[in-house]
């Protein structure tokens, strides 16, 4: 049986830190798809187009990432895929929490699927989006922390901005 992989999250902006963990992913499973939560927030920073077209991009080169988006239960568009496995990335102690509400009621709401957690490597340990658009909107260097892509289009957005 092969194993089909669902990582989900806003990516507003994609990270390497993501990046990490997806490349981890398709070493693991025999398909993952990253699913990209349409309005996720009011007003993202990145359309869900622009949050498609850059990860199409950037995982180009690894035939067995998938790239789609979903609103509703993530259970229920998991089911829907036929997939098994919802990835999770842990970065630190704080994040445990929440995580461990998400993949019990998901367990809850559908005990076919199993969560499983990826740690990304240590040097991506520290990197949110949330953080990024923050530092990078304040002047601050992010080179490094996201794709190249991401980097240009931020630089893009502030530039029209201003
Ligand atoms: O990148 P994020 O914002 O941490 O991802 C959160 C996400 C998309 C995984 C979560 O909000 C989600 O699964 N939303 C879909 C709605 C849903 O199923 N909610 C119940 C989760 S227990």
């Amino acid at each position: 049986m092969s194993t089909l992989a669902v990582y989900p999250g806003s990516f507003d902006p994609l990270t390497n830190g993501h990046v990490d963990i997806i490349a981890r992913g398709a070493r693991l499973f025999d398909r993952i798809i990253v699913a990209i939560l349409l309005n996720a927030e009011k007003s993202p920073l990145f359309s869900t187009a622009e949050r498609v077209e850059i990860s199409r991009s950037v995982f180009k080169g690894l035939a067995n990432v998938e790239v789609d988006t979903f609103d509703g239960l993530l259970v229920d568009y998991v089911e829907r895929r036929k997939a098994q496995v919802i990835v999770r990335g842990l970065r630190a102690v704080s994040d445990f929490e929440y995580e461990f509400q998400m993949a019990l009621m998901n367990q809850r709401l559908n005990g076919k699927i199993e969560t499983v957690f990826m740690m990304p490597a240590e040097q991506y340990t520290y990197i949110s989006s949330r953080l990024i658009k923050e530092v990078f909107a304040l002047g601050g260097r992010v080179h490094g922390l996201v794709p190249d892509m991401v980097e240009d289009r931020l630089r893009r957005k502030l530039t029209v901005k201003t």
